[in-house]
């Protein structure tokens, strides 16, 4: 068994191989603990309470939910601080969160703010979850109206990654955290990108997980470090999800989250080599890549089978795009690549570049684009 500390926050963000003893030594003896999990993850949750009460931690009881997206709201958050106060849980008790990304959000949410904030420690299950969701300090659930509209900067006391958990991870997901370490790589990681061509998404191999999510987790604490509130170069992170989130909404549950994010970086790539900045045989190499992990190149909007992106479409995306707290003017700001391993953020881009680039997204790419 393995541990790798990425160093460089307040806290440890720790790779393991089993969480279990990392998070039972990060509370102290006699501690009361609440643990909350993604039920698709019981077994390792068990083994987390096994091991906080064999190092003495009070372990007040054990809750399971289902994980994803809908169980981040208003609702969600109100039954934990409804459970925990059944459980007897006070502002001395830590909450462990074992999931993904949705339970590492509506959990630190429901810390911060649970009888004005008690101590919490994130468990990421997920390949995104480890890469990037968990590390960072921003805790959130939806609204009806959109994602992630109530929230708090409310940072864990360790984030501990269960590699082991990868073993049941989906396909599908495991892809999902793929575009994430890929977003990872072109922002501040070269050799990164190296690594992910070398990678099977199928791969269970957890040391070549390992290798990759450490990596990733190195990029996010280097740039949360320098900008803990996002007031400049935390934005940086929003690589391709500008364009990415849009087609999310408008594909209506179609397109998964790397999917769109896979979409919004060749959305991004095409952008930066439009306006002269990025090379386009760095943006061939990242469109390789993103195929090589099995994820989209390009969108179809909802609707029965593959249709051909409509003019209102189009409006629908853009509107999105727009309406994204990333607007001005008459134009949208965008993080663009300059360098594999590097992104200008806060790039004004006129709406009807933006309106290219999107239609050229719901089309697979031509030669000229892949350089094959
Ligand atoms: N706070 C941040 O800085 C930040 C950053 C990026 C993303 N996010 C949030 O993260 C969420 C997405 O995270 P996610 O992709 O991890 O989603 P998720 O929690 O919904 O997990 C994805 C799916 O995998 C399942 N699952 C989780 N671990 C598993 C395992 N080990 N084995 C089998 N199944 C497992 C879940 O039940 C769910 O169905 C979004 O809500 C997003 O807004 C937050
Ligand atoms: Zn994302």
């Amino acid at each position: 068994m393995s541990s790798t500390i990425v160093d460089g926050l307040s806290y440890p963000v720790i790779v393991s191989d089993d969480a279990a003893p990392d998070v039972a030594a990060a509370v102290e003896h006699g501690a009361p603990v609440v643990v909350f999990a993604d039920a698709r993850v019981r077994a390792r949750a068990r083994r987390i309470v096994g091991a906080l009460r064999a190092r003495g931690a009070r372990v007040l009881g054990s809750l399971f939910v289902r994980g994803g997206e809908r169980g981040k709201s208003v609702r969600g958050a109100q039954s934990l601080w409804q459970d925990l106060l059944r459980l007897g849980a006070d502002r001395s008790t830590t909450l462990v969160a074992v999931g993904g990304g949705s339970i590492t959000d509506l959990a630190g949410f429901a810390s911060a703010t649970y009888m004005r904030g008690i101590a919490w420690i994130a468990v990421p299950t997920t390949v995104l979850g480890m890469a990037d969701a968990a590390i960072g300090g921003k805790t959130a659930i939806d609204l009806p109206q959109g994602k992630n509209l109530a929230g708090a900067f409310w940072p864990p006391r360790a984030v501990v990654a269960d590699l082991n958990a990868l073993r049941t991870l989906a396909v599908r997901e495991r892809a999902t955290g793929i575009a994430e370490i890929i977003k990872a790589a072109i922002i501040a990681d070269p050799g990164l990108l190296d690594l992910v061509e070398r990678t099977d998404v199928a791969e269970t191999d957890i040391a070549a997980w390992r290798e990759l999510i450490v990596r990733a987790a190195r990029v996010k604490v280097g740039v949360v470090a320098a900008d803990p509130q996002e007031r400049g170069v935390r934005a940086a992170l929003n690589l391709g999800h500008t364009i990415g989130h849009a087609v999310e909404h408008v594909a209506r549950g179609a397109l998964s989250h790397g999917a769109a994010v896979s979409v919004g970086l060749r959305g991004a790539g095409l952008l930066a080599v439009r306006l002269g900045m990025f090379a386009p045989s760095d943006h061939a190499r990242i469109l390789a890549a993103l195929r090589g992990a099995g994820l989209p190149l390009y969108w179809s909007p909802p609707g029965r089978g593959r249709r051909p992106l409509a003019k209102r479409d189009e409006d629908r995306v853009l509107q999105t795009l727009r309406r994204d707290k990333k607007r001005s003017g008459g134009s949208v700001q965008f993080v663009l690549p300059e360098r594999i391993g590097e992104v200008r953020y806060a790039v004004a881009i006129d709406v009807q570049l933006v309106r290219d680039a999107v239609r050229q997204c719901a089309k697979p790419p031509q030669v000229e684009e892949t350089m094959e």
